[in-house]
């Protein structure tokens, strides 16, 4: 996969996605976006793959937002769809996705950044991760899907908090808050989230699929998350891995998935 923006490594069943544009903090601008929602669809069907990282270039910065230098001079139906567009293409997408996708948060993740973080399935924070939401102190608000992800994990009065100091959280308090679920340092970021991803990957790949449908209709306005799960453990039954898993169980060795 060759792109300008991103880099991709693929080791075994994992793929580290890195936002490469350490010069401007690895930024989400137009060209960014549209390459992250490419090399994204592209893992998603390819069969090899079980789980994607995605993380920054260098120790400063995961992602410091969206490219502020792009929609300076938008005005109001451009920057309503600037925010549509954005979250069907990516945001919507690497939430809903049939693979599990982890942030390796090395740095600063403000606005876009730490939307991008809140889109993916969970979160690793390296110690120095800084964390907010400063929209308001550019005149605007959360675009990307931040005023909805942010107070589904950390509380509504702890995001109103976030949202409207426009302050940044560190490790630690992104921690406490279950904004993030580990805290490593830098050095061994992505070596711990590829552990993760192994034992992530050593499991039924459809059976994660229809997860990840499960844990998410419970945020879906309108739909019933006990419905979705009743529907989708069904299905399960008539997987190629719920027959190995069963009967690897039932033979006393482990499941060849
Ligand atoms: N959009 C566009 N460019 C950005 C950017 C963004 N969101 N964040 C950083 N950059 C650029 C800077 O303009 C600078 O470019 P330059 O060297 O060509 O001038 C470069 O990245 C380095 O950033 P700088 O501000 O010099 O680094 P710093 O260490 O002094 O500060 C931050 C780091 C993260 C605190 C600061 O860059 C910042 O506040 N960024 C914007 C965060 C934000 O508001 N994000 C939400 C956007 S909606």
């Amino acid at each position: 996969m060759n792109f300008e923006n991103i880099l991709v490594d693929l080791t075994d069943h994992i793929a580290a996605i890195i936002i490469n544009r350490p010069k401007k903090l690895n930024a989400l601008n137009r060209d960014t976006i549209s390459e992250l929602s490419k090399a994204i669809s592209q893992l998603e069907v390819d069969e090899n793959i079980r789980v994607i990282i995605i993380t920054g270039s260098g120790t400063k910065a995961f992602v410091a937002g969206a490219d502020i230098s792009e929609f300076a001079d938008f005005d109001v139906a451009q920057g309503e769809l600037l925010a549509k567009k954005g979250q069907e293409t990516l945001f919507d997408l690497v939430e809903s996705l049939s693979i599990p996708v982890i942030a390796a948060v090395n740095g600063f993740a403000l606005g876009g950044g730490l939307e991008l973080a809140m889109a993916c399935h969970f979160r690793v924070a390296s110690a120095n991760a800084k964390m907010g939401l400063p929209e308001v102190s550019l005149g605007v608000i959360p675009g990307y899907g931040g005023t909805q992800r942010l107070p589904q994990l950390v509380g509504k009065g702890k995001a109103m908090e976030m949202i409207m100091t426009a302050g940044m959280m560190d490790a630690d308090e992104a921690k406490k808050y279950g904004l993030v679920n580990h805290v490593v340092d830098i050095e061994t970021l992505l070596p711990f989230c590829k552990e993760i991803a192994e034992k992530i990957s050593r499991n039924s790949s459809t059976a994660i699929s229809a997860a990840i449908k499960a844990v998410n209709a419970n945020f879906e306005d309108g739909v019933n998350g006990f419905e979705v799960e009743v529907k989708e453990f069904g299905n399960c039954f008539g997987t190629e891995d719920f027959i190995e898993g069963t009967t690897a169980f039932l033979e006393k060795r482990k499941p060849n998935f």
